[in-house]
């Protein structure tokens, strides 16, 4: 079995972050979103793994290399245009040959792994695919599937106005090699697309065996900013207590609180769970609960809850920034010059909010 990651895409939700570097980077609690997909992959055996890159190829395979810190082998498979899943499935033909494989959305993040539905779906072998749904509130963002009374998926649409259920569909599949048939037979749709959903539905629609499986437990879809911040949440909760870096007597450390190796976090407050990145250094300043600062940071005079901070920022005298996810290497300041003003360098598609 061979899995096909998909790591390319504009990330068009999720600017200015993604006009320098690409969605399924963003760290989530202190690790790129990607890196728990990867390691899903590993955890469940397969290790010969097609990555779909498209614009940000380049810092996509600066950040994950050859596979082997994974502890598997990639073969990197370029995508020219974000055409669609399907489109990606079609471009990887030559890598997939004739193998079963699991397709997994760089950007989705799935709590708990994929190894218990990949050896389900390698020992029943009587499959043609295999989805997995989630029950969502707003089934309009996503494709949504419809289901028999015995749980046998019946219909699939994407992103439809008026969803027949809540179930959607999560960026994770197992096809048997049947799916190309499929690939190959249908048209773009109206968002110009080749949706998998489609070919999803075309086995279906010819007698094909389409399993589906609802998850449990958490899974997000992190393509914004509001979903990367939850799911930020969501794994900070799993974090442990661990103390690498050094903690003045004058600082106070609550609850979970991962403060990694050459921070440094003196006269401040960290409130967990939080990850305060290596080489990091946090100054009279209040961070938590739910944070994680990467690496190389420097906050000052600062309070910061419910955020991503990413690489190399320095934050002084700025209370306080909630709900945020700041780029790398970004100053938010205080300033004392006259008049008083907001003094604003953005980046194309930067969103601000000022309090009134
Ligand atoms: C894609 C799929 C959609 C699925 C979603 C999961 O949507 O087309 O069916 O529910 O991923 O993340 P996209 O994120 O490309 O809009």
């Amino acid at each position: 079995m061979k899995a096909l990651v998909l790591a390319g895409g504009s990330g068009t939700r999720m600017r200015p972050i993604t006009h320098t570097s690409a969605k399924q980077l963003v760290p989530v609690a202190g690790k790129p979103v990607l890196f728990y997909g990867l390691e899903a992959i590993a955890a469940a055996g397969i290790t010969d793994v097609g990555v779909i890159v498209g614009d940000t190829a380049a810092a996509i395979s600066a950040a994950i290399g050859d596979g082997s810190v994974f502890g598997l082998h990639f073969t990197y498979i370029q995508q020219d245009r974000p055409l669609g899943l399907a489109h990606a499935v079609a471009v990887a033909r030559d890598f997939l040959a004739d193998d079963d494989f699991v397709m997994y959305l760089g950007d989705n993040f799935l709590l708990g792994g994929i190894t218990e539905v990949v050896d389900d779906f390698r020992t029943c072998g009587n499959r043609d695919a295999q989805i997995l749904l989630s029950r969502v509130a707003d089934p309009t963002a996503f494709g949504v599937a419809e289901l028999d009374g015995t749980g046998r998926v019946i219909g699939l649409e994407e992103k439809p106005r008026h969803p027949k259920s809540e179930l959607a569909l999560a960026g994770i599949y197992l096809f048997t090699p049947l799916i190309h048939e499929a690939v190959e037979s249908i048209r773009p749709s109206a968002r110009g697309e080749l949706e998998i959903t489609d070919a999803i539905q075309w086995l279906i629609d010819h007698g094909g065996r389409v399993h589906s499986s609802v998850i449990s437990g958490y899974w997000k879809d992190t393509g914004n900013v509001p979903d990367m911040l939850e799911a930020n949440r969501s794994v900070l909760e799993t974090v442990d207590a661990v103390q690498e870096g050094y903690v003045d007597e004058a600082s106070t450390v609550i609850g979970r609180v991962r403060i990694e190796a050459g921070a440094k976090v003196i006269a401040s407050r960290v409130v967990g769970p939080a990850v305060i990145g290596p080489g990091t250094e946090v100054i009279g300043s209040c961070i938590g609960p739910y944070t994680s600062v990467s690496e190389d940071c420097r906050i000052e005079d600062s309070e910061i809850s419910c955020s991503i901070v990413l690489r190399g920022c320095l934050v002084t005298g700025v209370r306080r920034i909630e709900e945020s996810l700041i780029g790398r290497d970004v100053e938010v300041g205080m300033s004392r010059r006259t008049p008083a003003a907001h003094r604003l360098v953005l980046g194309d598609n930067s969103r601000v909010q000022i309090p009134s």
